[in-house]
Order: C-alpha cells, then structure tokens, then sequence
C-alpha cells in the first residue's frame, strides 16, 4: 500500500464524514457513538472563513500509476482517484474569529491567567485554530501527522497557529511530542473548558511553520 496526501473540499468532508469520524474516534479511542455527537459540529465548521482540511489516504500501488509513496514519505498527488481512498488520517482547521465559542473560552482562559489586554488582542488579531488532528492508531508513529500538520499550515496568512490539547503527565504522548518538536509553546496549561472536566494546554506558534 501507498500513502497520500490530499486536500479536501468541504463537500469532499460532507461525503466522507463517517469515515473522517471513525478515524477521530479510533485514534482518540473515543468511545464508539461519539461520532453522532461531533457530526453536526465538524460540518459546521466546514462553513467557517479559512476552513482548511488535509487527509492522508491509502492506496494500492498498482491502483495510481504515478509514482507512489510509502510511509512518511507521502506523496502529494490529488487525482480523482485518490479522492475516495480509505482514510488513515485526518486535520482541519479554519480562521480563528470572536463569535467562535473556542475564541472566547481562551480568552477567558487568558484574563484568568493574567494576560494583559494587549497580550490577548495580539494573540486574538489573526490565528488559525488547529482544530482536529488525527492519525488511525495503525499508521501512527510514522510522521503522517507531522506531514498533515505542516500541509494544513502552509501558505497561511496567519500570524500564528493555536491549538488546544488534553494535559498528560510529563508531556508524554505522540501530539505532545509532534507539537513540541515543530516548536509549539505554552499559552494558557491546565485549563478547563467549559463542559469538560479534563485539563488542556493551548499551545501556539508563529506562522509560518
Ligand atoms: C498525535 C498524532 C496526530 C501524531 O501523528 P503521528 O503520525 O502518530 O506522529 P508524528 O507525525 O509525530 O510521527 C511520529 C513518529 O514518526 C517518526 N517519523 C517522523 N518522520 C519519519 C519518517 N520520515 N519516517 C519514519 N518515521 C518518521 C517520528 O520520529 C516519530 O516517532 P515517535 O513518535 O515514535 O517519537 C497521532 O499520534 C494521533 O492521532 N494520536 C491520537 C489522537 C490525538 O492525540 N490527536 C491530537 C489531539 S490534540
């Protein structure tokens, strides 16, 4: 098998909604029926200014004549073909914006820790929300998410990127290690989000990557 990476539109993540939320719900080993309750969520956000989705999808060798790759030395071909293949993994993201209820929660979390007005308005002005970020738990550890991550990032007009991330002692999972080794930093660590009693870190970094 080979290993893509593709672009994909909002109707593209419209059609392939159940697949894109069985990899979430596998990679974050969510309990199954927790697809029904983000479905809504994730095709509004499909409407959001700046949405941006990037996939990686499997192919047969034989299936694409065009030179495949393996591993994570993805190729970036986009023919149609490509465009239906199963899907080992997923990242969008969109412009960050005031009405948005993540945009207020953080800067609640901001003025709680004590940043300053003019703190917060220039992490506020003009980010890009890395908001889904998910590799199938068989294909992890093979630096697909660093190459989504950074196909989901390029070109952006963004000063910055922010992210949020559930809190693990001593830092010690895959996206802790992938945010950290691309240079992410501390904004706000330990915070609550309202509805959530786990603990997340949001963590930035200028752009572009
Ligand atoms: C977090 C997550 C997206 C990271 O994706 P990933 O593909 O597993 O991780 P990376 O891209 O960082 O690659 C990881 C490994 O590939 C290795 N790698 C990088 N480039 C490579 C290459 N060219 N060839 C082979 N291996 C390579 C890295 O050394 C790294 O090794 P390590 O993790 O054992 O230290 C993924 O693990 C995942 O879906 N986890 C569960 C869900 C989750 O936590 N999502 C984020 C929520 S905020």
């Amino acid at each position: 098998m080979a290993t893509y990476l593709i672009d994909l539109s909002p109707d593209d993540m419209k059609r392939r909604l159940p697949e894109a939320l069985r990899v979430y719900v596998d990679a974050m080993r969510y309990p199954r029926g927790t697809e029904e309750q983000r479905a809504a969520l994730w095709l509004e956000h499909t409407r959001r200014a700046g949405w941006k989705c990037v996939a990686a999808v499997e192919v047969a060798e034989s299936g694409t004549g065009a030179g495949a790759e393996s591993g994570t030395d993805a190729g970036t071909e986009s023919g149609a073909d490509l465009i239906d293949a199963p899907l080992l993994g997923i990242a969008y993201g969109y412009s960050g914006a005031p009405d948005q209820w993540w945009q207020q929660q953080v800067i609640s979390g901001l003025q709680r820790v004590g940043a300053s007005p003019g703190r917060i308005a220039e992490l506020m002005a003009s980010y890009f929300e890395l908001t889904e970020l998910h590799i199938e738990p068989r294909a992890q550890g093979k630096g697909l998410g660093e190459a989504l991550t950074r196909r989901l990032l390029a070109g952006r007009d963004e000063s910055h990127v922010l992210l949020s991330t559930p809190e693990i002692n001593g830092e010690a999972n895959r996206a802790w290690q992938l945010y950290r080794r691309l240079g992410f930093t501390d904004v706000i660590r330990g915070y609550h989000f309202a509805g959530d009693p786990r603990p997340f870190a949001i963590l930035g970094r200028p752009l572009p990557l």
